[in-house]
């Protein structure tokens, strides 16, 4: 077996003027949070988002504590949250007390099944989290059809995968009242460990800001509006770097380079596969017609477990590296424990077990997807 595959799966990579813009926030002696270079990134993302505000913050994670703590949420109260996602997805609303309600998929965009969602909602709902599975939007047209009637549910676009996707024209992130975006290295755009948390109701602007610097009115100090500040209201330090925000804005200058980059990666895998799909039991990536993805990722369902256990070992042992998703939540031992009450998520289980997620990178060649394509045709096709 080959222990270090020469294929991948991800490498993150310098696009633009990253190492630049790190030696001037070095230079500046702004290394903080706050300074900038974060301004800068910040204005992009509104820009391309159309957010109220975009909070840069450490983590997708911490993101998504700050909207739980802006929720307010009190004992009693629920959050739905698909089993199929990340465990930050669920985790921040537990911190702040609430209990989770794990809501199955849809089979063909992976995304929160809008008949499940009806199933499981009830008075003690405080807000619905989607997760964008790879930059493909979910059924946000069925999803806001179950919530037409209770105003009092926010959405929370968990779109860590979803950066400048598109949902019928609309920039996913900015679908509900908050979203966050994740710049983790296994990202489209990185800067190591990396959040945001976009705003798009003003209403939460001034409380988003207290909650981000440690729970004092700072950033309205700096503004002039307060001759000092001081502790007003709970919170924690969720400002990422200015020195990150500076090797972030070197990608994130280059959106189009890498996107495009990704894009033509997703483009060969779905042409090299699709000729092969049927006969092999293969299901691809379903692009929905009002759906631009941000192409984050390239999944494979496998007919079977057994058969996603096999491919994976024989592509590792050609030296391609592929990995799956999601462990899902509602029955591990975290999700069991915080769920408000157990619930059946059989879509997720048996997708689980059998997606497999391919190398994907910005600079993955074609001669690499072409051997990855070559390679797990041959695996499927060999038994
Ligand atoms: C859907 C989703 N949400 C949240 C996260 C967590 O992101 P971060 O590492 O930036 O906290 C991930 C990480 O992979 C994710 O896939």
């Amino acid at each position: 077996m080959t222990d270090k595959p020469d294929i991948a799966f991800n490498v993150a990579s310098v696009e633009g003027a990253e190492l630049d813009h790190i030696r001037a926030s070095l230079e500046s002696g702004h290394t903080s949070s706050g300074g900038p270079f974060t301004a800068r990134v910040s204005e992009l993302l509104r820009a391309e988002t159309g957010a109220a505000d975009a909070l840069l913050t450490t983590s997708c994670t911490a993101a998504l504590e700050m909207s739980a703590i802006l929720l307010d949420l009190q004992p009693g109260d629920t959050v739905i949250v698909p089993s199929f996602t990340f465990v930050s997805s669920a985790l921040a609303y537990v911190r702040e007390g609430a209990k989770i309600l794990f809501c199955d998929i849809e089979p063909e965009t992976l995304g929160l099944d809008p008949r499940h969602l009806a199933e499981l909602l009830d008075d003690s709902v405080r807000a619905v989290v989607v997760v964008h599975y790879g930059g493909i939007a979910c059924d946000m047209d069925g999803i806001r059809q179950v919530l037409k009637d209770r105003p009092d549910v926010a959405i929370v676009e968990d779109n860590a995968h979803g950066l400048f996707g598109r949902w019928r024209g609309e920039p996913l992130g900015s679908l509900g009242r908050f979203a966050s975006q994740s710049f983790h290295e296994t990202k489209n755009f990185v800067c190591g460990e990396g959040g945001a948390l976009l705003l798009n109701d003003p209403e939460d602007v001034a409380r988003a800001w207290v909650i981000y610097d440690k729970g004092t009115d700072r950033k309205a100090f700096f503004q002039g509006y307060v001759d000092k500040y001081t502790w007003r209201d709970t919170g924690s330090s969720f400002g990422l770097s200015d020195t990150l925000a500076a090797y972030l804005l070197g990608q994130l200058e280059q959106r189009e380079v890498i996107q495009g980059k990704r894009r033509g990666v997703f483009e060969r895998y779905a042409a090299g596969l699709a000729p092969h799909a049927e006969e092999l039991g293969l299901q691809l990536p379903v692009v929905p017609e009002h759906c631009d993805p941000a192409y984050h990722l390239f999944h494979v369902l496998m007919p079977d477990h057994e058969t996603r256990t096999r491919v994976m070992k024989e592509l590792r042992e050609e030296g391609i590296a592929t990995t799956f998703h999601y462990v899902p939540l509602h029955d591990s031992i975290g999700g069991q424990r915080f769920a408000a009450r157990p619930t059946e998520c059989p879509v997720t289980s048996d997708i689980s077990r059998r997606l497999v997620r391919l190398p994907f990178h910005n600079n993955l060649t074609t001669a690499d997807t072409d051997r990855v394509v070559d390679a797990l045709v041959r695996s499927m096709t060999a038994h």
